[in-house]
């Protein structure tokens, strides 16, 4: 319940036009703990530092609700430059993608045979084409629960066309529904995320307590793992990471039906040390200039973050 209190009066905050002009103003340097950078070419070369601990990376340019079709395919149009900049750079381009961020909910229209079909889903194509092209994979992060259904039928239609090597997407444990979407999906083989979740969610759809979040996490990976699917396992929590680890050794399930994901800047302490076991571990890599949402998030996890973020903006 604390938690659930206190993630909603830090986006609260967050949410405020002048919060949001002083933070993005003062904090860049707390900030940049979270967020490799402004620009593409410091992604790319925090994957190459990670690579020097065995770690993998999960490119993100960072970008929500962008709100007209021109600007999504703008954003488009430099995640299809970044697949192609990371491959050239000899860097598998594994990138994750918010849907509402390359046009979800607009409709193309006009002349032609695509006309009324989801801007983000075409542009969505356009990006997992790529990624077949050049031996990549997408992954079709989860936003707030107003989108997952249009997210999952929108991953259904990609995973159909181009397969679970080359796009994934995200469950997230605190929604109730995530257990039943999960095994609506078991036919498919799908590759998946699981992650407790970022967002400030009613009630009415997520759950409250911390304890059933991380009880309905436990059984989300369990049952994927179970079924054979390949499980992003995206949690910094070591007693679930260790309980995993048990896991795979009593089912018998190899390493290569899974991975550890965390976050750059986040225990990567650990993230070093699960790689030096053997382990696969990716770390996911925002960049961009519109960092502020996700700089939010992060410190809406974790109260001792609220700390890091003053003592950062009185230093300057
Ligand atoms: P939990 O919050 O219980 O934290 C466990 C421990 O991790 C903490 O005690 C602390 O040590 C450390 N920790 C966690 N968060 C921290 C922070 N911000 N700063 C410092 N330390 C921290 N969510 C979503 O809704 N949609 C998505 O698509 C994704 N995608 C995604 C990808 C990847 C690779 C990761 C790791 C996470 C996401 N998330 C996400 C975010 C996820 O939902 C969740 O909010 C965070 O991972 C924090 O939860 P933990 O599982 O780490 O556990």
């Amino acid at each position: 319940m604390f938690d659930r209190i206190y993630r909603a009066g830090v986006l609260g905050v967050a949410g405020r036009k002048p919060v949001e002009h002083l933070v993005r103003s003062r904090a860049w340097s707390v900030a940049k703990r979270f967020v490799a950078g402004e620009e593409m070419d410091t992604a790319i070369a925090a994957v190459k530092e990670l690579a020097a601990d065995g770690v993998l990376g999960n490119l993100d340019l960072l970008g929500e609700f962008v709100n007209s079709p021109e600007t999504a395919n703008v954003f488009a149009g430099q995640v299809l430059a970044l697949q192609a900049r990371a491959a050239e750079a000899g860097v598998r381009p594994y990138v994750s993608v918010k849907l509402s961020s390359v046009g979800q909910g607009m409709t193309i229209d006009g002349p032609g045979s695509t006309a009324g079909t989801d801007l983000g889903l075409s542009n969505a194509r356009r990006i997992v084409g790529r990624a077949r092209e050049l031996g990549g994979h997408v992954c079709l992060d989860m936003e707030d629960h107003s989108r997952v259904d249009v997210t999952l039928q929108q991953f259904r239609t990609l995973l159909s066309e181009f397969g679970a090597e080359h796009v994934g997407t995200v469950l997230q444990s605190y929604l109730y529904r995530s257990e039943a979407d999960r095994n609506g999906l078991d036919d498919l083989r799908p590759s998946l995320r699981i992650v407790k979740g970022a967002y400030l969610e009613p009630e009415s759809v997520a759950m409250p307590a911390k304890s059933d979040v991380d009880a309905a996490y436990r059984r989300l990976v369990y049952s994927h793992l179970k079924a054979g699917n390949y499980t992003n396992i995206a949690t910094h929590d070591p007693l679930i990471i260790d309980d995993v680890k048990m896991f795979v050794l009593s089912h018998d399930i190899p390493k290569s039906r899974f991975e550890f994901q965390m976050l750059y800047g986040i225990r990567r302490d650990l993230q070093k040390k699960l790689a030096a076991e053997g382990f696969t571990v990716r770390a996911y890599i925002p960049y961009g200039r519109d960092w502020y949402a996700y700089f939010s998030r992060r410190i809406a996890e974790r109260p001792a973050n609220v700390m890091f973020v003053l003592r950062g903006m009185l230093k300057g």
